[in-house]
């Protein structure tokens, strides 16, 4: 497979041997990360120390579980051939159910496999795991309140989880998904069947592994909620757009080389580049760009198109061609109506838009390209941009002109611009309830230095950077459900928030890293009362109708306060959704209601699988 082994190894050679500088010619943007000597670096030797001699090392640990039949360093290798190969689904499949909200309430019944695979999602091989043989994997598409079974299998050697990104789990937190804080993994050669309601979430979503790195290597899918009741616009179609970066090496071995002592291009903390990128799973890479995704839609309809990052570093900015869009949905908060010429989706956001194929009938490119300026190095031969295709009153393969590819045509003046996310307004929203409990929280960053091996780069909330815990998980070990209402650090390594009582929270979370991050919170959405430059200074704070969401960027430098409902039992994870980021500890755990969520009728089957992780 030309190409392949070309790019892992010239990863590979900037891990061997430390280069002199990688500032490029394509480096704009960059921000090289500067590492902070503070006095949490020994505290957290400590804790890395620890940490490993028990085994708890995320990279080391990861080292030592490479199957045998596991692809090498080098992919086209003759291990890899014992790999099937995966698929890609059909650009068509995009194409949501328009007739599914009529439907009665129903139970609907999915079987997931997981396994290891070699893919080709932008024409280069590289080794994969997925769903059902394929990526992105199933879409599930369900009304509110209908119950959804799904039968995960694990063909892989390592455990695995299913998380449901911004489902609510009321009452059901241990389907929540969240390996080592919601279940153990789901062992290799087992089952497991998650089984709950959609009960209250209703919008755009999508599933994804939540175990170490996994999902960055392709257990990702569409989750859509459908409703009667959704105060959006009509619309005459509906698809589903899965946007993601995409790196050509694997995320166990890419995550090594982020915790190399010397950092992955000789600067500590700088996360791995992505090679590029995917619309649904298709992609292009230098010359081998010859498929894109493509759909014929009709002339003079609207279309809602279902925007969701499922990538694991970048921000993904979209736009298509000759055409304005509508902003009518993000999170699954139905929001004002907004017209924008393109948007960024940050990972694991979600953003619906309205697209009128109102123009010249023809065939258009759409963009999603990939958010440089979280590129820390230069990354030579990377897709910065992924390129689809829609039409409308042509063929069905009519392809739009080439020469607009690098040269896209601008929108006539009086344009909108490109989405600003303070500008959103909830459709019909109103103030949050007052505060009765806040905490406070700081995000950092740190290179936390001990004897050569172990010294490596690592992120810490408050003082605490996390660590999986192994063979329980929070909920079946019932982490903190003793300790008074507050943060308190437990084993280690698990930040825990403890409310014990209904209240409404205020989280003011001091983001003093010089890195952007894609906060989210499990099983509900904060209201978000204020953002700002520097550190929390108090003031008031803005309740008229603020936005309400699941996933936030909290740039560098700067604060929030973020408010929720503390109604929801159980341990709901609050982390960066970067997998780098969260692999080197960005979490913290809040543990909702425990008197309530001690009285779990949680299946035995998964507390046993705990034993065979
Ligand atoms: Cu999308 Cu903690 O997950």
């Amino acid at each position: 497979m030309p190409g392949t082994s070309d790019s892992h190894e010239s990863k590979g050679t900037a891990h061997d041997h430390a280069p002199a500088s990688t500032n490029g010619p394509g480096g704009a943007g960059r921000r090289p990360r500067r590492p902070l000597i503070i006095i949490l670096a020994a505290v957290a030797a400590v804790v890395v120390i620890l940490g490993l001699a028990l085994g708890l090392g995320l990279g080391l640990g990861l080292r030592h579980s490479k199957s045998s039949a596991a692809a090498d360093s080098n992919p086209s290798g003759n291990t890899t051939t014992k790999l099937q190969n995966a698929t890609t689904p059909k650009s068509v499949d995009a194409i949501l159910s328009m007739d599914i909200v009529n439907d009665p309430p129903t139970t609907r019944t999915y079987d997931f496999v997981v396994e290891e695979r070699m893919g080709t999602p932008d024409g280069v091989q590289k080794r994969m795991l997925v769903v059902n043989g394929q990526y992105p994997g199933p879409t599930i598409e369900a009304n509110t309140g209908d119950r959804i079974v799904v039968n995960v299998t694990n063909k892989m050697p390592n455990s695995t989880t299913i998380h449901w990104h911004g489902l609510y789990q009321r009452g059901t937190n241990y389907y929540d998904g969240s390996m080592a804080i919601t279940q153990c993994g789901i062992p290799s050669g087992e089952s497991m069947v998650y089984n709950f309601t959609f009960d209250g979430y209703v919008g755009s979503t999508w599933w994804h592994s939540h175990a170490g790195t996994q999902y960055t290597d392709g257990i990702t899918g569409a989750l859509i909620v459908h409703a009667k009741n959704e105060s959006v616009p009509t619309y005459d179609g509906d698809l589903a757009l899965q946007l993601a970066d995409l790196y050509h090496g694997f995320s166990p071995e890419l995550l090594n080389l982020y915790f190399t002592p010397g950092g992955i291009d000789g600067t500590p903390g700088n996360e791995p580049v992505p090679d590029g990128g995917t619309i649904n799973g298709v992609g292009q890479y230098g010359s081998s760009n010859t498929s894109f995704f493509n759909v014929t839609l009709e002339p003079n309809k609207t279309y809602r198109l279902r925007l969701i990052n499922t990538g694991s570093f970048v921000g993904m900015q979209f736009s298509v061609d000759n055409h304005t869009l509508e902003v009518i949905e993000a999170d699954g908060t139905a929001v004002e109506p907004f017209a924008v010429s393109s948007l960024s989706i940050a990972v694991a956001q979600r953003y619906s838009v309205l697209l009128r194929t109102n123009q010249t009938a023809g065939a258009y490119w759409f963009r999603s390209a990939l958010d440089q300026d979280a590129f820390t190095y230069d990354n030579p031969g990377v897709q910065t941009e992924i390129r689809g295709i829609i039409r409308y009153g042509v063929d069905n393969d009519t392809v739009p002109d080439v020469a607009l590819l690098d040269n896209p045509p601008s929108l006539p003046d009086g344009a909108p611009g490109d989405l600003d996310t303070t500008d959103l307004v909830p459709a019909g929203g109103g103030p949050a309830p007052n505060s009765t409990f806040s905490v406070y929280f700081t995000i950092s960053m740190q290179y936390a230095s001990g004897p050569n091996y172990l010294s490596r780069f690592l992120s810490f909330i408050n003082s605490t950077s996390w660590e999986p815990l192994q063979k329980t998980s929070s909920l079946f070990s019932h982490l903190g459900n003793n300790t008074a209402d507050g943060s308190a650090t437990l084993a280690d390594s698990q930040l825990v928030t403890t409310i014990d009582e209904v209240h409404v929270v205020d989280m003011i979370i001091d983001n003093l890293d010089d890195g952007d991050h894609p906060f989210h919170l499990h099983g509900q959405k904060f209201w978000i009362m204020q953002s700002g430059a520097g550190r929390y200074q108090g003031g008031a704070v803005d309740n008229r109708h603020p936005m309400q969401r699941d996933t936030l960027v909290i740039p560098a430098y700067t604060h929030v306060i973020l408010r929720f409902v503390a109604d929801n039992p159980g341990f709901w994870p609050f982390h960066c959704h970067i997998q780098w980021h969260m692999a080197a500890g960005l979490l913290f755990q809040l543990n909702v209601l425990p008197s309530e969520s001690a009285k779990f009728d949680i299946p035995q089957y998964m507390i046993d699988q705990c034993q065979r992780e």
